[in-house]
C-alpha cells in the first residue's frame, strides 16, 4: 500500500513520463530530471552564487508587455529570417553547450546538431564539445557556428580556428565572459565532476539512472573532442576541472586580440557575453557583425542585469545595422517575440535546447524546437504580424 502511495505522490509531483506529455519548455526540464542523474541535472540548471541572474533572466521578461495590433491579415505567416548570414526557419537558434555527452551520452552534441539541421536552425558547437568539429560538422547538413573561448597556446588557437574554417563552420562566436569559471554552488554540493567519475558519493546518484549510466559507460562521452592532445582530464569535483581548463584560457584578450580575430576569420563573427551599450558599441568598431546579449545564462557573474533589459539601449547604440542576438532566460516563445519588438534580431537557446537533449536526445531537442515554434507562431499570430520584420516597437511595452 505504501509503496503505491508513494508513486502515486512521486506521479503528483513529477507527472513527465514521456516527451509526449511535455507540453512546454518547463515540461521538458521535468523530464529531464528523471533521465540524467541528479548532478547533471544540477549543473545544468544551476546557476553561479546566489543564482539571482540565473532568475532575472527569465523574470526580466516579465518587464514586459505585448501590445497586439488589431485586425491585420494573419491567414499567412512567415518566420524566415537570417542569423549570422545564414538562413533559418525560425528567429532562435541553438547556442554554444560543452560537454553535451554528459546530458546525452549516445550521440552528445550530434544529436543537437541534426535535429537543429532538420529544423532548419543554426547550431553552435562549443570549443568543449565531446564530439569534434569535423564530426558534428559530418552529422549534418545544417547551417553550423563556431564557438570559441581564446587559449593561451597561440598553436592551440590557430589549430581550432583552422579547423572550424575547413569543416564549414559559418560564423565564428567569440565567448568573453568565462576568463575564470563561475562559482556554481550546486555543483559543489551535488560532487559532480566533469567528466562524470564514479566516486563513493558520486556513484548513488548515478546508478539512480542505470540506462544513462550504461549508456555513458559505453560512449565517448567523457572525451574532449577538440582536444585529443590533451591528456583525459578527471579530476574529482567540476569546480577544480573548470579551474583546470580555465588555465587554458588567454587570460589577458583584449578588444585588440579581437580585432584581430575578426579579421583572420573573414566572415561573420559575433562577440558573446556583451553586457552594456558601451561594449557592444565597441564590438562594432573592432568589426564585429553582432553581439550575443548574454551573461552565460547566469553561470558566471551574478548580479548582472538580464540581457532583455539591455535590448533597447544597445539597439539605440549601435544603430539599426547590427545584428543583436538575445540569450538567456528563453523559455516561451512569447519571449523571442518580446526580444524582437525590443530591437533583436533573433534569440539563442541555453537550457531551452539542453532541456531536451537530456529528456530524449535528438528527439527532445526537435521536440524543445516545436514548442517554441509553436508558441512563436501563435504568438506572431494573436499580435497581428504576419512576418518577422512586421514585430516592432509599437508591440511593446515597458512596466515601470
Ligand atoms: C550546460 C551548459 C553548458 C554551457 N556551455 C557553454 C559553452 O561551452 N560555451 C558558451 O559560450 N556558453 C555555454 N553556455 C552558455 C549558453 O551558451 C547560453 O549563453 C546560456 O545557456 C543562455 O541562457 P539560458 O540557458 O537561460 O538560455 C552553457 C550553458 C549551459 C546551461
Amino acid at each position: 500500500m505504501l509503496p503505491v502511495a508513494l508513486t502515486e505522490i512521486r506521479r503528483q509531483l513529477n507527472p513527465m513520463r514521456n516527451l509526449k506529455s511535455c507540453i512546454n519548455i518547463d515540461d521538458l526540464a521535468r523530464l529531464a530530471a528523471k533521465k540524467v542523474p541528479t548532478p547533471v541535472y544540477d549543473y545544468v540548471e544551476g546557476g553561479a552564487d546566489d543564482e539571482v541572474t540565473l532568475s532575472r533572466n527569465c523574470s526580466g521578461f516579465q518587464r514586459y508587455q505585448i501590445v497586439p495590433k488589431a485586425l491585420q491579415d494573419v491567414s499567412r505567416i512567415d518566420t524566415q529570417t537570417r542569423i549570422m548570414g545564414c538562413h533559418t526557419s525560425q528567429p532562435f537558434y541553438i547556442s554554444a553547450t560543452g560537454f553535451s555527452g554528459m546530458m546525452c551520452p549516445k550521440d552528445a552534441e550530434l544529436a543537437g546538431a541534426r535535429a537543429a539541421s532538420k529544423f532548419g536552425v543554426p547550431y553552435t558547437a562549443s570549443t568543449f564539445s565531446n564530439r569534434s568539429l569535423e564530426q558534428i560538422s559530418e552529422s549534418s547538413d545544417g547551417n553550423k557556428f563556431f564557438q570559441v573561448y581564446v587559449l593561451d597556446d597561440e598553436q592551440l588557437a590557430s589549430d581550432l580556428n583552422r579547423r572550424a574554417k575547413a569543416a564549414g563552420f559559418k560564423a565564428m562566436v567569440l565567448t568573453i565572459d568565462t576568463i575564470v569559471g563561475g562559482n556554481r554552488e550546486r555543483d559543489a554540493r551535488s560532487g559532480l565532476s566533469i567528466p562524470p567519475t564514479l566516486t563513493v558519493k558520486s556513484t548513488f546518484q548515478y546508478m539512480r539512472r542505470p540506462k544513462w549510466l550504461l549508456q555513458y559507460m559505453l560512449s565517448d562521452g567523457a572525451n574532449m573532442g577538440n582536444f585529443p592532445q590533451l591528456p583525459k582530464v578527471s579530476l574529482g569535483d567540476s569546480h577544480a576541472f573548470v579551474e583546470a581548463m580555465s588555465k587554458l584560457f588567454k587570460k589577458n584578450l583584449t578588444w585588440n586580440d579581437a580585432r584581430n580575430m575578426v579579421e583572420q576569420w573573414g566572415g561573420p563573427f559575433a562577440i558573446k557575453g556583451i553586457m552594456s551599450a558601451a561594449d557592444a558599441v565597441k564590438a562594432k568598431e573592432i568589426g564585429a557583425s553582432a553581439v550575443i546579449l548574454s551573461n552565460h545564462g547566469g553561470r558566471q557573474l551574478d548580479g548582472t542585469p538580464a540581457p532583455i533589459e539591455l535590448v533597447e539601449e544597445v539597439r539605440a547604440a549601435v544603430g539599426p545595422e547590427m545584428e543583436i542576438i538575445v540569450d538567456g532566460g528563453i523559455r516561451r516563445g512569447t519571449d523571442v517575440f518580446k526580444a524582437l519588438a525590443l530591437g533583436a534580431n533573433a534569440c539563442s537557446l541555453g537550457r531551452a535546447y539542453v532541456r531536451g537533449l537530456s529528456a530524449g536526445g535528438e528527439e527532445g531537442v526537435t521536440k524543445a524546437l516545436s514548442l517554441l515554434k509553436t508558441e512563436f507562431e501563435r504568438c506572431m499570430i494573436l499580435a497581428g504580424c504576419s512576418s518577422i520584420d512586421q514585430i516592432g516597437p509599437e508591440h511593446i511595452r515597458k512596466i515601470a
